[in-house]
């Protein structure tokens, strides 16, 4: 073969430019977060631009489980649910290290969930998410806790990221503020959701408060108090620019738009008329704006898709049957509703089922819940398969 000069040239180039085979069995890695400061503008729906990143701690917990599965046929459904969108949680002050290599892979595109969960006297209504702060541990709360997510999130202005605030807080002193427990946490609560708010308030960041469910703060009487109290918190946090409103169903359980609802037909439906979690987010938001705080929500789908599985509305723990539910989006359908997000890792523990361990929680023990299950947060891998093979929409 006769080849030309200019062809040679040509040939040389390519030859010289070609990729070893090395460089082409590296997996490209992915610059993290955007080549520039992301600003989050809280007067419109992020979520329409940003997509929930599938964060490397739960699809490592997912990749390990499809090597563990009791039935191979599983498999491929199993590993898609790598690739959901989940947030990712900070439990613990040690815990805080997840957060900057879970900020590696985060392409500008997606937005990084992360929940804030170390309330000193946590989860002060029951026992299987009791946290590592005693009640008065505020200091500690503030300045090892909060202070230290600060930093990090401030020296990655590039990367988005979506906060849900410590679940199941400010509903349990609206709710639960006649137990000791709960009226021993209630002002490190005040106090450290409002440090959380004020602190946290940086452009790169988008927040939610919790609001626990429609079973929870969707009681008539509940409404009007619960809006007042998160208000309250936004308020004294100084009214930050980037609380966009409330998080609901976190780690729980309620159907987005089941009608009529689960427990419609109890006797004491009458006194709540937010049997689903569309409609609680509509008068809760209504209640909301009345007290003057930002209203829209985002709704934790990760476990609904089966519905009719609870003996009681308040059981919690662990439920047998459950399903994985519809995968995150923004297209909800709802102005109000800014995305469905998976908060909670399905196959992660709500509770053990171990009734001599110092964090059994009597719920976890009743007939509707799945056992055994372990700690808290720990892995389940049967419950991880049951979530799958019950998906709704299937994977
Ligand atoms: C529970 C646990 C917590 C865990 C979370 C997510 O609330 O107490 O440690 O991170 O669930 O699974």
């Amino acid at each position: 073969m006769k080849l030309s000069q200019s062809a040679l040239l040509a040939f040389a180039a390519a030859v010289l430019a070609a990729p070893s085979p090395t460089t082409l069995e590296q997996p490209a890695k992915r610059a993290a977060g955007c080549s520039s400061a992301v600003t989050l503008d809280a007067s419109t729906n992020i979520w329409k631009k940003y997509t929930l990143h599938p964060n490397s701690f739960y699809r490592k917990e997912v990749e390990d489980a499809v090597k563990q599965l009791s039935d191979s046929s599983l498999a491929d459904a199993a590993a898609k649910v790598a690739d959901v969108g989940s947030f990712l949680w900070l439990d613990t002050i040690e815990n805080i290290g997840k957060l900057e290599p879970a900020l590696e892979d985060v392409p500008c595109e997606n937005i990084l969930g992360l929940v804030i969960y170390d309330l000193p006297g946590r989860d002060c209504a029951a026992k299987a998410s009791n946290g590592e702060l005693k009640v008065g541990e505020i200091s500690k709360y503030k300045t090892q806790y909060i202070d230290k997510i600060v930093s990090i999130l401030k020296a990655h202005p590039n990367t988005a990221f979506a906060l849900v605030i410590e679940p199941d807080s400010l509903p349990n002193l609206v709710t639960n503020s006649d137990l000791t427990t709960c009226k021993n946490s209630a002002s490190g609560y005040r106090d450290g959701v409002a440090y959380a708010l004020k602190n946290l308030n940086l452009p790169n960041v988008i927040m939610y408060m919790d609001a626990g469910h429609g079973g929870w703060l969707g009681w008539d009487a509940n409404l009007k108090p619960g809006a007042q109290e998160l208000a309250k918190a936004y308020t004294s946090a100084g009214k930050p620019k980037q609380l966009r409103g409330i998080s609901t169903n976190v780690a729980g359980w309620n159907a987005w738009d089941l009608s009529p609802g689960e427990f419609s037909t109890k006797s004491d439906a009458k006194y709540n008329s937010c049997q689903n979690e569309k409609t609680y987010i509509t008068k809760f938001g209504d209640a909301l704006k009345t007290a003057g705080m930002p209203n829209h929500a985002i709704v934790d789908t990760g476990r609904n898709g089966v519905t009719g599985l609870r003996a009681e509305w308040g059981d919690w723990c662990n439920v047998n049957g459950a399903g994985f539910g519809v995968r995150p989006t923004a297209d909800t359908g709802s102005d109000l509703a800014d995305a469905f997000v998976w908060v909670k890792p399905g196959g992660e523990s709500d509770g053990t089922s171990d009734s001599s361990a110092t964090r059994y929680d009597s719920f976890c023990g009743k007939s509707d819940a799945y056992k055994p299950s372990p700690e808290a947060g720990t892995w389940n891998q049967a419950y991880f398969e049951m979530l799958l093979k019950n998906a709704v929409p299937s994977f």
